[in-house]
């Protein structure tokens, strides 16, 4: 058995998510990571040095920069993710006069923005997780998600029908008909499930993307553009708390109006949880499952095996999401916990205070969990064995319907072109400078 590894021993290796090669060269880094050891020193870099505030808190800043531990290994990346000796709270740490501090800071007016969207459940731990997780979650069961089916496949061919019909009116004919998928088809289909279950009102929907756009964007030492987003947020809370309003007078089927009436009903929900829910939610919902149709689309074209297995038998269709998910994720790791006391896992210690991610794109490649891990192979009989919707108290909410999205995607629109393809060559399709893997654009011939 190997002895504890100290931090002190270990090396950090700089990620670097704006270096626009990071993406094709990530897995090769995990690999070499993963060798060495179950977990590996790593700080991700977002920003230049001379500046350039993240959009939000410094809470959001910490989480993204900063040392932490990286775990390549599959078995014990699990374990860390069950492990609640982290927390995603590290104010838990701190003595209580600084709590206090940084509560009254919390509370001052120029921090608006983290108060009003600080309690959501990627930030809380037990019990306050798990009490308003429990608000939600009801939506969110396979039967539930299930009964969507038919609606997400009318908004899917909807969408279809609107591309065919801007080819038209530039004059190309099938199959020399362009569209960009993700402008197109990939971004329209989880924004519009979304936002129908939330109850964001159709006539409202194009705001609400202003708003949210640019998110996840890596800073490039734009203060400028940090100061953008975070005054899009703005407006968009604002526009949220009208919406309660209106919601709590006449109340519709959705989820705003089954939280406000769980915040009216008693000491459940407060004001701020309310808004911190609704947000994540809505967020979470689209900004994902973007890549994952995204993604999906270019691993099936791009794969000749893949495509022809596919071609040949279309019920290939959850399975060959199943395996997008585990070959490109598009979460590179879950959000960082900090260890509230010494952890030891896999022969590594992490010490009280320092932080570690599950590395689950590392994960889903590791060798000791599945076979050829770097080859895309839709008929992998244990594809959805892979984490990349996380484990644990955080293990995704959406994951139903990111799959009933990213499933009804890849059959109607293989279904309805045969004759699909990447109208330029793979390696011009370029992955998106962002927090996720996904591609910025895709060209494609249908
Ligand atoms: C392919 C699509 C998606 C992927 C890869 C994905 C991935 C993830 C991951 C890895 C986590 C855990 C993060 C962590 O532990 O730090 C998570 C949490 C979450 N996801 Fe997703 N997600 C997807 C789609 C969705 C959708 C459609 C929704 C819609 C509601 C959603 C809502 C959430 C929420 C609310 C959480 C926080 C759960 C909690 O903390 O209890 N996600 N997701």
């Amino acid at each position: 058995m190997t002895s504890p590894t100290t931090t002190q021993q270990a090396e950090t290796t700089p990620l670097d998510l704006r270096d626009p090669s990071f993406r094709d060269r990530a897995y090769g880094i995990y690999d070499d990571l993963r060798a060495g050891c179950p977990m590996s020193k790593v700080r991700f870099v977002t920003r230049d040095d001379d500046g350039g505030a993240l959009p939000g808190d410094d809470r959001r800043r910490e989480m993204l920069e900063g040392d932490c531990w990286l775990v390549t290994h599959f078995d014990e990346g699990v374990e860390a993710m069950l492990d609640d000796r982290f927390t995603v709270n590290p104010a838990r740490l701190l003595p209580p006069e600084q709590l206090a501090a940084m509560q009254a800071q919390a509370a001052t007016a120029d921090n608006e923005l983290g108060r009003a969207l600080g309690r959501n459940l990627l930030n809380l731990d037990p019990p306050d997780h798990t009490r308003l997780r429990r608000l939600v979650q009801p939506s969110f069961t396979g039967r539930n998600i299930a009964a969507m089916d038919d609606r997400v496949r009318r908004i899917a061919a909807d969408l279809l029908d609107a591309a065919e019909r801007e080819a038209a009116e530039r004059g190309e004919s099938a199959p020399y008909r362009m569209m960009d998928l993700v402008r197109s088809f990939a971004y329209p289909l989880p924004v519009t499930v979304i936002s129908d279950m939330v109850g964001i009102p159709a006539e409202d929907r194009g705001k609400a993307r202003t708003w949210t756009e640019n998110l996840l964007k890596i800073d490039r030492a734009d203060p400028e553009q940090a100061a953008d987003i975070q005054q899009r947020l703005l407006e968009f809370v604002d526009y949220l708390k009208d919406l309660f309003e209106k919601r709590r007078r006449e109340p519709q089927d959705d989820l705003i109006s089954r939280l406000v009436r769980a915040e009216e009903d008693g000491d459940t929900l407060s004001p701020d949880e309310l808004l911190s829910m609704v947000f994540i939610v809505y967020v979470a919902g689209f900004v994902t499952t973007v890549n994952l149709i995204g993604n999906v689309t270019v691993g099936l074209l791009s794969h000749t095996d893949a495509l022809a297995a596919f071609r040949a038998d279309p019920s290939l269709a959850r399975n060959a999401v199943e395996e997008t998910l585990r070959f490109w994720g598009p979460a590179e790791s879950t959000l960082p916990r900090t260890a509230m006391e010494d952890v030891e896992i896999g022969g590594v210690v992490i010490r009280a205070g320092e932080r570690i991610r599950a590395g689950l794109a590392a994960m889903d490649r590791d060798p000791e969990k599945f076979a050829n891990p770097n080859v895309y192979d839709i008929t992998r009989a244990d594809a959805n064995r892979h984490v990349a919707f996380g484990k644990g108290v955080h293990v995704c909410l959406g994951a139903p319907l990111a799959r009933l999205e990213g499933e009804i995607a890849v059959e109607t629109l293989f279904g309805r072109y045969p004759e699909l393809r990447l109208a330029v060559p793979r390696e011009e399709i370029r992955w998106s400078q962002d927090l996720l893997r996904g591609f910025e654009r895709i060209p494609l011939l249908f």
